[in-house]
């Protein structure tokens, strides 16, 4: 594994907070991402829950990082048609090369201006290096009693699989 070496210099280790690289993205369910009932396909939202965990990821790592594992998906409601997606993704706990993103997805109907919470999931990404090698990144600070929870859990759920 490769550890700081970037653009040809060691870089310290800095230890960051979980909303240094926390993350947003908001889409509107339309037509082309539904089944024949109008309901937002399970696909379509975890390649978006994807997207927003690569973005904290990479943010995180100030690397390029792949998806390893997508674990504990969980679809809890249904959203439709002109329903507003909010999507947050936040860095659990980093250990050598990967790290762990929880991320949630909220719908809203414009209409009655309610958040639900329809998904959540744990995304593990690794960093690699130019040679697509796995590389060290940056420890986690948890801050937060919420995060510093959620970081002791990461570790149990690296452990055990
Ligand atoms: C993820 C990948 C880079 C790991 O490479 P590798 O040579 O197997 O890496 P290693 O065995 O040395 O493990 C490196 C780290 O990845 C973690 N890892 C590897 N595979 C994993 C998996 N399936 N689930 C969770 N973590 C995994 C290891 O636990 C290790 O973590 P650590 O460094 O924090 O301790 C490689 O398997 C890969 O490129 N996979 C395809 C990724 C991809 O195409 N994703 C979709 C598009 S983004």
């Amino acid at each position: 594994m490769s550890v700081t070496l970037k653009n040809g210099y060691f870089e310290p280790m800095v230890y960051k907070a979980p909303a240094v690289s926390e993350t947003i993205k908001t889409e509107v369910v339309c037509p082309n991402d539904t089944n024949p009932m109008g309901i937002l396909q399970g696909g379509k939202l975890v390649q978006w829950m994807d997207i927003a965990a690569a973005v904290c990821a990479q943010t995180h790592a100030e690397r390029i990082c792949v998806t390893a594992k997508i674990n504990e998906v969980q679809f809890k409601h249904p959203a439709h048609v002109g329903d507003i997606v909010t999507i947050r993704a936040k860095i659990t706990r980093a250990f050598k090369s990967s790290m762990e993103i929880l991320v949630q997805a909220q719908a809203r109907k414009v209409l009655i201006g309610k958040n639900n919470l329809i998904s959540e999931a744990f995304f593990t990404f690794v960093a690699i290096d130019e040679n697509k090698n796995p590389c060290m990144v940056a420890p986690v600070n948890p801050v937060t009693q919420a995060e510093k929870k959620i970081y002791k859990e990461a570790l149990q759920r690296k452990e055990h699989v």
